[in-house]
């Protein structure tokens, strides 16, 4: 077999680009993708449409696309995120299918063996010539662990086990072929796992935990991380956020790279952004389903009082409460260029429907990206 040329560590990290401002697509692989909203050209999340995504993705030269995990959908009027493709599988075809775009799968640690998932990982990173990446998460959704007959662990008891595991998948991709592992949750007697990940190195791992121990799991751990960087974060404390979590990665003798989420409606003139962005996030969102999101976190009127309650409903309504993105081209752009002062390396962006909106988000939105030194011309 002739491989593709091998991929440093640095590479991989870097997603085979040397763009200073990484973009990708959030959120494809389930119905509706991340606008709880009910307007009829809402994301299909159908295989069809998410080749189809990916390829034009991958010819803009669009860096990645990361999957969200997620077995059971929030009811509503729409069923909003019910139709849901498995995220390892999903990477497979679509890497397949691409030349250069990472495509990651999103994982939950506790509900499959390290080993099974290792081999999974492997595949879908020889199939994809060294772009696969994974998105490790610890889970939340009690509803969806019930279906597994798993039950949640506490907090702080979800990230060692965690530990364990990422431990023990980066076992099984190191270069010596036989291994054992003694842990408190995990154990592995005679291990062995071939082949290795592509070209001699490694998948590129993100985590995207919010709380002292989740992004303290990706500083040691991973190369990357999101983070939430919602509305109202002021540019200093976003900076902030970047300079302390490189510089604790740094003190550990580790490189990692800060990302966020912005869900975007780019149209030609901030009215027509404004009005489209009304329409479907808040005129026509699906708010039952919003309702039943914010339940399963314990956020009812009872909890937060009237006003809180529905701040934050219109927080999660738009993209689960990513930054909203809304204006014309140079608004958007200019958005992403503060991000990027500010330190992020990249940015997983979402549309009402990703296939429509994104040829006009490539059209206008990365030649000025360009222009301001972010990105290297389409
Ligand atoms: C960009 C992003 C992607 C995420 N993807 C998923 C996911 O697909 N499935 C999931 O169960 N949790 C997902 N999460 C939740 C995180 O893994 C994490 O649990 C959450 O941010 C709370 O942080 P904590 O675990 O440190 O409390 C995601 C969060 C972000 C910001």
């Amino acid at each position: 077999m002739t491989e593709r040329a091998e991929l440093g560590p640095a590479e991989r990290t870097a997603m085979g680009s040397a763009n200073r401002l990484k973009l990708g697509l959030f959120g494809a692989n389930c119905s509706s993708g991340r606008a709880v909203t009910t307007v009829p050209e809402r994301w299909s999340g159908n295989w069809t449409d998410c080749v189809a995504l990916a390829q034009l993705a991958d010819e803009a030269g669009i860096e990645f696309m990361l999957p969200i995990g997620r077995w059971k959908g929030y009811g509503g009027d729409t069923d909003y995120q019910g139709a849901t493709f498995e995220t390892v599988t999903w990477a497979c075809g679509l890497l397949a299918k691409t030349k250069g775009l990472t495509v990651f799968g999103t994982v939950h640690a506790p509900l499959i063996a390290p080993l099974i998932a290792a081999k999974e990982f492997v595949t879908a990173d020889h199939i994809g010539e060294g772009r696969f990446g994974l998105n490790l998460v610890c889970g939340w959704n009690e509803g969806e662990f019930e279906m597994f007959g798993a039950s949640l662990r506490d907090h702080e008891t979800r990230y060692e086990y965690a530990q364990e595991w990422l431990d023990v998948i980066k076992l099984a991709w190191a270069p010596q072929e036989d291994f054992d592992f003694a842990g408190r949750f995990i154990n592995v007697k005679g291990g062995r796992a071939k082949p290795k990940p592509y070209g001699g190195s490694r998948p590129l791992i993100m985590n995207a935990g919010a709380s002292p121990t989740g992004q303290a799991f990706a500083i040691r751990n991973c190369d990357a991380l999101f983070s939430n960087i919602s509305n109202g974060i002021s540019f200093e404390e976003t900076a902030s956020h970047v300079k302390n979590v490189r510089a604790l990665a740094r003190d550990g003798g580790r490189e990692i790279d800060i990302y966020t989420v912005g869900v975007v409606t780019c149209r030609p003139t901030v009215r027509e952004a404004e009005d489209y962005w009304r329409h479907a996030i808040q005129d026509h969102a699906d708010w039952p389903a919003v309702d039943n999101i914010l339940a399963m976190r314990n956020v009812t009127p009872q909890t937060h009082g009237a006003d809180e309650f529905q701040r934050l409903r219109n927080h999660q309504s738009n993209g689960m409460g990513g930054l909203p993105m809304v204006g014309d081209p140079d608004g958007v752009a200019r958005q992403m260029a503060e991000l990027a002062a500010a330190g992020l390396a990249g940015i997983g962006i979402s549309f009402v429907n990703y296939l429509n909106e994104l040829p006009y988000f490539c059209a206008e939105i990365l030649p000025r990206l360009a222009r301001l030194g972010l990105r290297e011309k389409a």
